[in-house]
């Protein structure tokens, strides 16, 4: 069991394979957290964090130690620190009484530990028979409110997650006016907070700050965890790298509005707190109802970000996605909307179909434009009616076509959305939200449909099983085009419209959970505009995400780069499309094109039968290349060698990804920028045996793993613009 409990110390030790996390019952009942980080032999921590300084303007609870003036709820590192009680900094959770007062003093009730890993009514959360689950109750002082916290133990990744139910035993009903999951108080030192911003095409942009006095946060207000922000950061040391120093990954394992906020505070303390992000939210809990919040992920690495991605890259493949596709290997993919955007028919479709099938593809995707009337973006989202015309007969004979061209046929949705032109909206335009008293926004001529109602929800379920029984579908690519705006659903109350954002989600989650369960033998991947909606609550559902609208090989080295932070390479779907690129117009070469797709699901986006036999040989060629690299792609271990966001000490971007015993590697290097007088560039290998010999590219010489990864690989150099390289690594 991972989980020590000292009755006499009153601890609740949490332990994995490399890390430590502690909570101590004090003396007034107060759960505190006194440690998170490296693996040690048991002891109290409580010397850590106790309360012996005292500052001014801290006061006191009622029943605090006398003889401590010092014991404050603004000095506690509290596991949950609470609004409205005399805690004036970062706090998680705000309870609105029943009497109006605002504030709850949780203190400990009782500890539990239960073989296996916790699930979460309504939510995605990682998942383990392996695992084992800490529940610990604490009670508010006055009223029947009940603090259940969830801990998730898995040893063998160095994951912890967390996730908090509120319980309301009182007779009436309670408004949480703020319940976000985690509150984090560091160990005494300086930390800089790592995470990803970006914009549409252009997600995950790393960027790093020390985490100072004033609060620093990432946030979404959009309905959807956004291209803009991701709900992961990383917490380190001020000189942790990719290899040294302490980081701690944060991560939320949903896909709504979020927050995760740290400061360093007057006690010179950081603190971290993430969950549901607090603006325009609050929740009623009726009497003896509870309030689930999102699951937390955390993971904790003494050797720097690349050990941190690697446990959750192994978490997410192996904990948190699920179903058949999880683990096995994944089809080669041709999507047609680069190729054609919304001007297809059947017949272009099924040459499409031919000449990709020649190459080695198998799996044809028909995007968006097939159903209603839709030609262009301004209709039909809502009407999930095959257009005959367009597919000239039944969709079902559409993917019988496909078949008979010996490939796998998928198509595209977008499930959450309706255009005010189609008939949905016509019959019902209450399914959109809209505030009542105003017009509400567009966003790429549509509106959103109002999740956080089951008959909405169900209507599309519905219309998603008419299609999807009608023919032999085996993928679906779930797309969500705009975010929220107008929040205001019609059968909800006035007092209840807080709650809308967070009932759009458990809506969404209900109906990925229907559809992706009745059809386990369909592959679902995740979209929002590109990149829009990569976190690790879609994960649950769907194995892999749509990284980005960008597939310019160079753009997307920063936007992998970013992404592999906490999600593995098996879930970004990356594909080879054409140049100049739609996005950004470059013009990359078709190999450099290929290298970077490879680390994700590869795949192609572009028209097929427009393309040289050349080209087509290239990807022909690179699809082999592919497959027999599969295993090692998508299940060895990754790591970051030369980051594309440094280019004043690289010219390189350089990942590579190594078998687990370190017998053979895989490395890609792109040179993203050009130079004259060129020096040489050497890339240090990572996760080598350091006392074997190995090959590279079946070289006659040989080098030693040390030497590898000690002094480098040289990085040979083409004289081309946008130059790239694969280097095999195997043993001599
Ligand atoms: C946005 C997606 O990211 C694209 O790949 C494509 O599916 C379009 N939507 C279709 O509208």
């Amino acid at each position: 069991m991972s989980i020590l409990i000292n009755n006499e110390d009153k601890t609740y030790t949490l332990l994995t394979k490399n890390t430590m996390y502690q909570m101590k019952v004090d003396e007034t009942g107060v759960l505190e957290h006194t440690y998170y980080g490296a693996k040690m032999e048991y002891m109290d921590m409580h010397y850590a964090v106790d309360c012996i300084m005292g500052t001014s303007f801290s006061p006191n609870p009622a029943d605090y130690p006398k003889n401590k003036w010092a014991y404050s709820y603004n000095q506690i590192n509290q596991e949950i620190s609470m609004a409205g009680i005399g805690d004036f900094r970062l706090t998680s959770v705000g309870v609105r009484n029943t009497d109006g007062s605002f504030g709850a003093e949780p203190r400990f009730v009782s500890a539990r530990t239960e073989k296996g890993k916790y699930s979460l009514k309504g939510l995605p959360a990682f998942y383990g028979e392996d695992a084992d689950t800490l529940v610990v109750t604490l009670k508010d002082k006055v009223y029947d409110i009940y603090f259940h916290l969830y801990y998730g133990v898995f040893e063998e990744y160095d994951l912890i997650t967390r996730s908090l139910v509120i319980e309301n035993k009182t007779n009436d009903s309670i408004k949480l006016e703020k319940a976000l999951t985690l509150t984090l108080d560091m160990p005494n030192g300086t930390y800089d907070m790592i995470y990803f911003h970006g914009r549409h095409t252009r997600e995950r942009m790393l960027e790093r700050t020390r985490i100072k006095h004033s609060q620093i946060s990432v946030s979404s207000m959009r309905g959807a965890s956004s291209h803009m922000e991701n709900p992961f950061v990383v917490v380190c040391d001020k000189n942790a790298n990719e290899e040294y120093g302490s980081a701690w990954g944060i991560g939320l394992v949903y896909s709504g509005n979020f927050l995760i906020s740290a400061e360093k505070n007057l006690q010179e303390k950081t603190i971290v707190v993430a969950g549901i992000n607090p603006e325009n939210f609050n929740f009623e809990v009726a009497s003896n109802d509870e309030f689930v919040c999102p699951e937390v992920a955390m993971v904790y690495s003494n050797e720097g970000f690349g050990k941190m991605s690697n446990s959750y890259h192994k978490a997410i493949r192996n904990n948190l996605t699920r179903g058949k596709y999880k683990n096995a290997v994944r089809p080669v993919l041709i999507n047609n909307w680069e190729g054609t955007y919304f001007d297809f028919n059947a017949d272009k479709l099924v040459a499409m179909a031919h000449e990709a099938k020649k190459m080695g593809v198998e799996l044809f995707v028909m995007d968006d434009g097939w159903f209603g009337k839709r030609d262009n973006d301004f209709c039909a989202l809502g009407d999930w009616v095959p257009n005959e015309n367009k597919l000239q007969g039944t969709l079902s004979n559409l993917a019988k076509r496909i078949n008979d061209e010996g490939m796998k046929f998928g198509i595209w949705f977008e499930p959450e959305c309706i255009s005010e032109d189609s008939d949905l909206y016509r019959a019902h335009p209450d399914y959109a939200l809209a505030m009542k008293s105003r017009a509400p926004q567009v966003s790429r001529n549509q509106y959103v449909l109002d999740y956080s109602r089951k008959d909405v929800v169900d209507n599309i379920y519905n219309q998603l099983v008419k299609v999807l029984d009608s023919a032999n579908i085996s993928y679906v690519k779930w797309d969500f085009n705009r975010h929220i705006t107008d929040l205001y659903s019609v059968a909800l109350p006035a007092e209840k419209q807080g709650e809308v954002y967070h009932r759009y989600m458990l809506g969404l989650y209900d109906l990925l959970e229907r559809i992706t369960s009745k059809y386990p033998d369909i592959l679902f991947e995740s979209c929002s505009g590109g990149g829009g909606r990569f976190d690790m609550g879609m994960l649950y559902y769907m194995p892999q995400v749509w990284t980005s609208d960008n597939s310019d090989a160079i753009d997307r080295l920063k936007i992998q780069y970013g992404t592999s932070f906490a999600y593995p390479v098996s879930t970004m779907g990356a594909h080879v499309s054409v140049c100049p690129n739609h996005q950004n117009a470059r013009i990359t070469p078709l190999k450099t094109r290929g290298n970077v797709a490879y680390f994700g699901t590869y795949g192609l986006e572009l028209d097929v039968t427009k393309m040289t036999e050349d080209e087509k040989q290239e990807i022909a060629r690179q699809i082999k290349e592919f497959k027999s690299y599969y295993e090692l792609i998508q299940r060895g271990d990754y790591y970051r060698l030369i980051s594309p966001f440094t280019p004043e000490e690289s010219l390189y971007c350089a990942w590579e990804t190594v078998k687990e015993d370190g017998s053979e590697a895989l490395v890609c290097a792109v040179r993203y920028e050009t130079d004259a007088s060129t020096a040489a560039e050497y890339v240090k290998l990572k996760g080598l045996c350091p006392n074997k010999l190995y090959r590279i590219n079946g070289s006659k010489e040989t080098y030693l793993g040390s030497a590898l990864m000690n002094v480098g690989m040289f990085l040979e150099y083409d004289f081309i613009t946008y130059p790239s390289r694969l280097y095999h690594i195997t043993l001599a």
